[in-house]
């Protein structure tokens, strides 16, 4: 029998258009954003993120006592146990948040009485305490960095009010920031088979354990082509400075071939849903912020971006101006970020061990070949 070709048509980089997974949890099509069904615009106004997290487990919208039950178990699995926090006390801080967030994540996994446990209902139980703890952890973070003792989180609070009140020490939180947050939460939730959401994946498709893949996710998540994007707008708006350098900066950068943030999408080549709800967030919130001024220079950004190379913003962009006038530092951009697609990453590990087969392509041999070992001295 003649041997098949695995090499033909093989792809080096990136997988682009490669169908690697059937799913049911969010689609993009054209420049729309589905999850479940709805698109994101719908969800963004109407739902919260609790609701969208029971919608993109279930696979449905929930009852109005189904979706008081969920929130509730949520809630009350906000707390972090008095030990634990004295665990987090002896993580040094001196890293990104995103790295000391995947050691609390892949910790909260030795206090897990499911953690081995991988039947549906275990994961389950332990995907609401992961959603739940993970703004926690990473509001923790904050305080312990600062010195400070972390604020415990209100019950019957939902997640976006917990989060801001958590970040600002304890105090009430603005009542718009805390909707603004909710829908950044919703609208950052799942994205299809992205880098974070594929890493789930793979580290599922081994059978693996839910904290594993989520811990390999959170590391996916971090690096500056995917989540870690988001905090390096707002470091790139402050080296420009001002309106009169942004153009230059942008022709710039795509001369030294360099990667302007926020900008481009592998899928979307129309333009980002969600970069479009963020875009008007970001003008609002920017000039009550009295810092519209940033707001305008990535206007001007995002129209030479368009003009130089027919690229348009993604979800990082203005979601960065969007936190940034609401105070919260910078370099939690993307934790946050994580505090939200958590819920898809669960949807995701929970729809591949329920059809599961292990991941495992090939690589297209380029290295040498027909080599005799040589003991050392004769090397
Ligand atoms: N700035 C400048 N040029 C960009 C660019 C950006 N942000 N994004 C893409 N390009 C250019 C590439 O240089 C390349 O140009 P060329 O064909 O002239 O060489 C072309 O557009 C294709 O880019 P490529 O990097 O191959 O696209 P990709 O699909 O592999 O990557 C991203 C997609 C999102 C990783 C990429 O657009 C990027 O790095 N963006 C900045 C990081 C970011 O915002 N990430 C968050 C993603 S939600």
């Amino acid at each position: 029998m003649a041997e098949v070709n695995i090499y033909e048509g093989a792809l080096d980089k990136g997988l682009e258009g490669v169908v690697a997974c059937t799913t049911k949890v969010s689609f993009i099509v054209g420049d729309h954003l589905n999850f479940r069904g709805y698109t994101i615009d719908d969800l963004a106004a109407n739902s919260t993120f609790e609701e969208t997290t029971f919608l993109l487990w279930n696979d449905r919208l929930p009852t109005k006592s189904e979706l008081a039950t969920f929130t509730a178990d949520l809630h009350k699995e906000m707390a972090l146990t008095p030990d634990f926090i004295q665990v987090l006390k002896g993580i040094p801080t001196n890293v990104h948040p995103m790295a000391w967030l995947r050691t609390a994540v892949s910790l909260l996994a030795h206090w897990d009485k499911d953690a081995n446990d991988n039947a549906p209902e275990a994961n389950a139980r332990k995907a609401v305490r992961l959603t739940a703890k993970m703004t926690t952890l990473l509001c923790a973070f904050d305080a312990i960095r600062k010195k400070q003792e972390p604020v415990a989180p209100k019950e019957g609070k939902s997640i976006a009010w917990n989060m801001m009140y958590m970040l600002g020490g304890g105090k009430e939180p603005n009542a718009e920031h805390v909707k603004v947050m909710d829908t950044c939460l919703i609208l950052h939730a799942d994205h299809e088979l992205n880098c974070s959401a594929f890493a789930t994946r793979v580290t599922a498709s081994s059978l693996s354990d839910l904290h594993s893949a989520v811990v390999s996710a959170i590391g996916a998540l971090k690096g500056p082509l995917h989540g870690g994007a988001n905090e390096q707008v707002i470091l790139m708006l402050q080296k420009i400075g001002n309106m009169d350098k942004a153009q230059q900066f942008v022709k710039d950068a795509l001369q030294a071939k360099e990667k302007v943030m926020g900008i481009g999408h592998r899928v979307y080549k129309n333009g980002d849903p969600r970069a479009r709800i963020l875009r008007g967030m970001s003008d609002k919130l920017t000039k009550a912020a009295g810092m519209h001024h940033m707001y305008e220079m990535s206007t001007l950004i995002d129209d030479t971006m368009y003009k130089e190379k027919g690229l348009m913003p993604n979800v990082d962009f203005y979601s960065a101006t969007v936190y940034f006038s609401m105070g919260i530092p910078t370099d939690l951009f993307t934790p946050i970020f994580a505090a939200s697609r958590i819920s898809g990453w669960c949807a995701h590990a929970f729809e591949q061990y329920a059809n599961n087969r292990i991941y495992r392509p090939r690589g297209k041999w380029a290295g040498k070949e027909g080599l005799t070992w040589k003991p050392v001295e004769q090397r």
